[in-house]
């Protein structure tokens, strides 16, 4: 296998096009040089999947693709365990360049460092939920008794001991979507692709899993891709977000960036409806700290969400809270006028 850059973890996209056509590589300049999606297409026969994407995904970091229908989000998610080729770039994964693995690296690399949860469960019917949860570690040839193990400690952290023998009819969607994860889970593998995973679920079942799934990440730090085309799922699960439009990424950063300096039009009418209260963090709404300022007995945390202070300030009767770094020492205050303020801007000044 060639290893490129030694170290590194995580995921690296770099200048990666993909143009579909019989000769994509033919059109990559001219793409690159401002050749829209839609010349190329009536044109020229072909269609931009993607063009030059750069995207870094610190290992152990849920990264989010959001984008609305046809803006190339599957297609992205595919190259990276290289169910599509790329016209050109490289995707680094731990450094190396997945493009340049032969068949047999790219067999060993789908099976042990990656896995996929899928928008439609893609449970197999007649297995039970249990030889659904061991399949992944029966590929990989692993003796029956971890197979289960493995599956029995998933399947119960995902909610559903008890339910093992049944089959994938016998459940809800929420359900056959935990199976999904606890099969994912089962494999081990460092990178979790999820394309969609939830936009096939109810509301409140939707909401239920994002919360499976950040309660697990704390404990397994897997490097999950993530797409969506849902702002809210984007902003709640992604530590990065990257948003695509016809191929291209418009925007990258957190979801606070995001919200608060919104690339464009396009996204600036995305995250309008937003509720800040729960994106935007209590550092960036605060006064610096300044000599003889007096502060507050009451503290809360720069990262804390500007709703986590409203509450602070309902069970304390206080004007300020102190602001505090990881480190518990002081580095602002800020009012119960100053999280409403921030909680209330809102970009439609753009408009
Ligand atoms: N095999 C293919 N051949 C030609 N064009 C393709 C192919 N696969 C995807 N495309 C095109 O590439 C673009 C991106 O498609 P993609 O499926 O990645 O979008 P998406 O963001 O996942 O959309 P959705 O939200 O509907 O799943 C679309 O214009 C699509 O028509
Ligand atoms: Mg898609």
């Amino acid at each position: 296998m060639v290893n490129s850059s030694g170290n590194s973890t995580g995921i690296q996209i770099r200048n990666l096009f993909k143009i579909f056509g019989r000769s994509g590589l033919d059109y990559v300049d001219k793409v690159q040089h401002g050749m829209s999606k839609t010349e190329l297409l009536e044109k020229h026969g072909h269609v931009l999947g993607l063009k030059d994407i750069n995207i870094d995904m610190p290992a152990g970091s849920i990264q989010v693709i959001m984008g609305l229908s046809g803006s190339g989000k599957s297609t992205l998610i595919r190259h990276i365990n290289r169910l599509i080729d790329p016209t050109s770039g490289q995707v680094l994964v731990e450094g190396t360049d997945v493009v340049k693995f032969n068949p047999l690296d790219l067999r060993e690399f789908r099976r042990h460092k990656t896995a996929m949860v899928f928008q439609k469960f893609g449970l197999l019917p007649h297995r039970t939920v249990l030889e659904n949860t061991v399949y992944g570690l029966e590929v990989q040839g692993l003796p029956r008794a971890k197979q289960v193990d493995a599956a029995m400690k998933w399947l119960d952290r995902v909610g559903l001991t008890g339910f093992e023998n049944r089959y994938p009819n016998q459940l809800s969607g929420g359900m056959q979507q935990r199976v999904g994860l606890a099969r994912a889970l089962a494999n081990d593998a460092p990178i979790l692709l999820m394309d969609e995973a939830f936009s096939a679920l109810d509301p409140l079942i939707r909401a239920d899993m994002q919360s499976v799934l950040l309660d697990l990440q704390k404990e397994i730090r897997k490097t999950i891709v993530f797409i969506t085309h849902d702002l809210d799922e984007a902003l709640r699960l992604g530590d990065g977000i990257a948003i695509l439009r016809d191929g291209e990424i418009v925007q990258q950063g957190n979801s606070q960036d995001i919200v608060l300096r919104p690339a464009d039009e396009y996204i600036a009418s995305f995250v309008k409806e937003v509720n800040r209260g729960r994106v935007v963090r209590v550092a960036s709404a605060m006064a610096p700290l300044r000599d003889g300022d007096v502060g507050s007995t009451v503290s809360i945390l720069g990262e804390a969400t500007l709703e986590a202070a409203a509450y602070v300030f309902r069970q304390n009767d206080v004007d300020k809270l102190t602001v505090v770094d990881d480190a518990n020492l002081p580095i602002g205050t800020i009012s119960l006028r100053e999280v409403m303020n921030a909680m209330l801007t809102t970009e439609r000044a753009i408009h």
